[in-house]
């Protein structure tokens, strides 16, 4: 799986072998500029999403409810998922369990395939103390695979782990009938999600061990636009082939 965020890239993974694109709420982050996933919200998911399925008309898609969206109640979770799902979402993914059970088997139970997301949860990063691996403690460990259990339970489809020790999401991986996507959490889930700016290494700011980078894009496309400006100081674009009669 891997997370973009507009037509033009998601045309892109459309031709790839990829499976599925994730409009995450990272998109807050990573195009929009904001320090955390906190800021997204569900019009800025919505326009994302409708722009990616344009981009790939044929392609799972899967839409990140954004923060705080399953808490506010039943209804204000099916507001927000249904907004997801007409702006052109395949599936929601919602962040964490415990206390809005009842949202996500309402969302399940109304149609809306709905994938969890566990370890570390970038919308409680302030509570979490920071982007860190979670369920090292024992304790921590067992919350995650009650969590885990409970996730199914109710009825999602799928599970994102985030930032957990190989193991663990190994272990987790076992114990559950749903497939698991991992991200930071070792080879044993059962698939693999990149922020495709991370993938491209577009972003040399943000460079996270799990992260492989397959382009180093930001020298690739800063080298690009320098030859161009260069170019253009040299007088040697455009050339004549390049000028409309
Ligand atoms: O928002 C996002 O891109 C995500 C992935 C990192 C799993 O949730």
């Amino acid at each position: 799986m891997i997370a973009a965020y507009d037509a033009l890239m998601a045309r892109i993974v459309a031709a790839s072998e990829a499976d599925a694109i994730l409009v995450g709420d990272s998109v807050a982050m990573v195009v929009h500029g904001f320090p955390s996933t906190i800021h997204a919200t569900t019009e800025m998911m919505c326009t994302h999403v409708a722009a990616v399925r344009r981009g790939a008309p044929e392609m799972v898609v899967i839409a990140d409810m954004p923060f705080l969206a399953a808490r506010r109640g039943v209804a204000a979770a099916t507001d927000a998922a249904g907004a997801l799902m007409q702006a052109g979402a395949t599936a929601v993914k919602i962040e964490g369990v415990m206390g809005h059970q009842d949202a996500i088997s309402h969302l399940v139970e109304s149609g809306i395939p709905v994938m969890g997301h566990l370890g570390l949860t970038p919308q409680s990063v302030h509570q979490l103390g920071g982007y860190r691996v979670q369920g090292r403690e024992p304790r921590a460990a067992a919350r995650l695979r009650e969590d885990a259990r409970m996730i199914e339970e109710v009825g999602a489809f799928s599970l994102v782990l985030e930032c957990v020790p190989a193991a663990l999401a190994a272990t987790i991986t076992e114990e559950r009938a749903i497939p698991t996507i991992g991200i930071g959490a070792g080879p044993s889930t059962a698939g693999q999600v990149l922020v495709l700016a991370d993938l491209l290494g577009l972003d040399p700011r943000f460079q996270p061990r799990f992260a492989r980078r397959y382009l180093e894009g930001h020298e690739t496309v800063r080298d690009a636009i320098n030859r161009f400006a260069r170019d253009v100081r040299t007088a040697d674009f455009p050339t004549p082939a390049e000028v409309l009669a």
